[in-house]
């Protein structure tokens, strides 16, 4: 039967993880997938991750199942990082362990397609390459909008308004929460608060991807358009990872939430959401759940993480700074926040890049620049210049 297959190519983002590594040229530069590099260039395990890590060495008694829902406590103890503390929708929301953010998407997916498969799920273009394929993976139509304008490195807010205004109701709107991937434009607050009223205005379900909390203005800033979106609508999924704040990447941590309007709904989702994780992948991985639990769980290691995470910030930040004052035309990037900045290129110059200079980015001109380090900035402005791009 295999036969009948057509061969299908591997995804670009990560084949750049196998090309970076195959390069041997030493001034290489690896800008491509979002994963942090520290001022060694290592990914390192981060330090309260390790602590849990021993902790879990020596005190986990068991590996038995926990169930499709996996780690419930995990789940509550992310609740009060990511909704604040007592919110006001604490028993309208329900949450379940994932393997990964692609997990929680992927489940919520199909969280939607059993409840309203008619539910169109409005897009904003450019977006993480895995969303869309996702969406139709769950035979869920998919309503693409230009969201932004990567010339003037401007959100095209009449876009989003005129797509939003057209949905019909119960059609979902995708939104990251923050930091967008792949262009790192995001809303203002008050953006963010028109998108809240034509979510209400229009009954429009958000599905909120929130990969990368605490990586930019801090945790509680960057939830704050999640916060605002959920005190004001009856419905919502939120799609969380703790691949890039806890830096367990290949773990796949992840959680998927869902808020519905009564107990009656809510009941009836946690149920779907426990059948549905069952027939995909029966129970999630336990390791990553049980070392993020295990940090929260320790005023000790919380703050130890949380301090970690705020250098990481200042790294990226600092790095954001170097490429700002290399070139005047990418004083943008000092103003953007999170891993992401987008030269919006051609692919062909993506690839001269690669093979021209050493220096990986996603085909997109998407750029990680938590990848680089301070003195890379010259090295890559100035292949940034000889192929065209400033
Ligand atoms: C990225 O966007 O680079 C990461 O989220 C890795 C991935 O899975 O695409």
């Amino acid at each position: 039967m295999f036969e009948q297959l057509n061969s299908r190519p591997a995804d670009s983002l990560l084949a750049l993880i196998k090309a970076f590594q195959a390069d041997d040229r030493a001034e290489k530069i690896d800008l491509g997938v979002g994963v942090y590099r520290d001022a060694m260039g290592r990914t390192p395990v981060m330090r309260a991750v390790k602590a849990a890590e021993q902790f879990l060495l020596e005190n986990q008694d068991s590996k038995k199942y926990l169930g499709p829902e996996g780690d419930l406590q995990f789940v509550r103890l992310l609740e009060p990082i990511i909704f604040g503390t007592s919110p006001d929708f604490a028993n309208r929301l329900v949450g379940i362990q994932t393997p990964g953010g692609s997990g929680a998407l992927r489940l919520g997916a199909e969280l939607i397609q059993a409840a309203n498969p008619s539910a169109k799920v409005l897009l904003g273009t450019p977006s993480w390459p895995n969303h869309a394929p996702i969406f139709a993976s769950a035979r869920l139509a998919a309503k693409e909008y230009s969201f932004v304008d990567l010339a003037s490195q401007q959100v095209k807010f009449e876009s989003v308004i005129a797509a939003l205004s057209s949905a019909g109701e119960g059609d979902v709107v995708l939104l990251h929460g923050c930091y967008h991937n792949p262009t790192g434009i995001d809303f203002t607050m008050e953006q963010w608060q028109e998108i809240t009223d034509l979510l209400v205005a229009h009954t429009l379900v958000p599905f909120i991807d929130l990969a990368y909390q605490g990586l930019g203005d801090g945790l509680e800033q960057d939830a704050a358009p999640t916060r605002m979106i959920l005190n004001a609508v009856d419905e919502a999924l939120i799609a969380y990872s703790c691949d890039k704040n806890f830096g367990l990447y290949r773990e796949r941590v992840g959680a998927l939430y869902v808020m519905a309007r009564n107990s009656d709904d809510l009941t009836k989702a946690e149920s779907n959401m426990a059948a549905l994780a069952r027939v995909n992948w029966s129970m999630p991985p336990d390791h990553g759940a049980a070392v993020v639990r295990t940090i929260l769980e320790s005023a000790e290691m919380t703050a130890m993480w949380r301090a970690e995470l705020e250098e990481m910030c200042q790294r990226v930040n600092g790095n954001r700074a170097a490429l700002a004052a290399a070139s005047a035309d990418l004083a943008f990037i000092s103003r953007q926040r999170g891993l992401f900045s987008n030269l919006a290129m051609r692919k062909e110059t993506a690839v001269a890049l690669r093979a021209n200079h050493g220096i990986y980015m996603a085909d997109s001109g998407r750029m990680n620049l938590a990848g680089m380090q301070p003195a890379d900035a010259g090295a890559i402005v100035a292949a940034l210049r000889a192929e065209g791009c400033l």
